[in-house]
């Protein structure tokens, strides 16, 4: 029978792994800069220092545009609560804790080059947007609890679900800009779905009934970041609508990706707990 191990023993046996995949990330991720994608010749002082404050007809983006943007830099900027949550699970030192700090400066980067962009081209109400901020700020994430390996795998879903958000906004086509700007957001989080990713095969070879188990734990009970927009409404519906980012489709766009890049379906090094897990997964989706 499969062996299982604690949170402690398999942050000791999977670093030289996340060790191998920072430094591929770091080669791959670290093309662009967020100052290069703001427009800033469009800029104009707001009344606080001699210009005009402002108003709606200033904004050239569509509803739905401004709308992605908006929940791309409150999910971004949210990041300090996330960093919380996922540097508990990991041990403060070395290549995982390299990773913690790397991963949130990206985040942090992206709500750089959002929140530029959306200030200099005056895309959205900037004050209803601060105060957005500080709400989701001070409301924060709290993780349910879990395990080592249930984080990877949740963390794996939530960038791939992240990627999925930033090409649909990508695909709208309203603004060159915007397609440039949510596509680099989005290669990004499909390279920090695939760093996970390549975490969790790892701890199959490890121990792949407790693998198989987180993952089908974490598909049960998936959602994706909320945020609460200005005007009181949630993120989830408002996007679903939109056509940015549906629910129903996380089966086909996030989970069934990673799944076979698993090779949930067919792997054979499963014992009796593992198969169990693997029913009930195929029993969701
Ligand atoms: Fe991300």
């Amino acid at each position: 029978m499969p062996i299982e191990k604690n949170d402690s023993q398999l942050l000791s046996e999977l670093a030289p792994v996340v060790d191998e995949n920072l430094t591929r990330h770091l080669a791959e991720a670290d093309g662009w800069q967020p100052h290069d994608l703001v427009p800033w010749d469009q800029g104009k002082n707001f009344a606080f220092m001699g210009g005009t404050d402002w108003s709606a007809d200033q904004s050239t983006l569509s509803d739905v545009e401004a709308l992605a943007l908006t929940v791309g830099v409150l999910v971004a900027d949210n990041v300090p609560a996330y960093h919380r949550e996922i540097a508990k699970h990991l041990a403060q030192v070395g290549p995982w804790w390299r990773w913690v700090g790397r991963w949130t400066a990206e985040e942090n980067r992206h709500s750089i080059v959002l929140r530029n962009y959306l200030m200099v081209t005056r895309a959205v109400d900037p004050v209803a947007l601060e105060r957005a901020r500080m709400d989701e700020m001070v409301r924060g994430y709290a993780m349910p609890p879990m395990h080592l390996i249930e984080m990877l795998a949740n963390s794996a879903f939530e960038e791939k679900a992240a990627a999925v958000r930033h090409h649909n906004t990508a695909a709208l086509g309203e603004d060159p800009l915007v397609a440039v700007i949510a596509e680099r957001l989005a290669a990004d989080d499909e390279l920090q779905s695939l760093f996970y990713r390549n975490i969790v095969e790892a701890a199959f070879e490890l121990v792949p009934d407790q693998t198989m188990r987180a993952i089908a734990s974490r598909i049960a009970a998936f959602d994706v970041p909320s945020v609460a927009l200005p005007g009181g409404t949630d993120s989830t519906a408002v996007l679903a609508e939109a056509g940015i980012y549906d629910p129903a489709q996380q089966g086909e766009k996030v989970f069934a990706p990673l799944l076979r890049s698993w090779n949930i379906a067919d792997r054979t090094d499963l014992g009796s707990e593992g198969e169990k897990a693997r029913d009930e997964l195929s029993a969701l989706l």
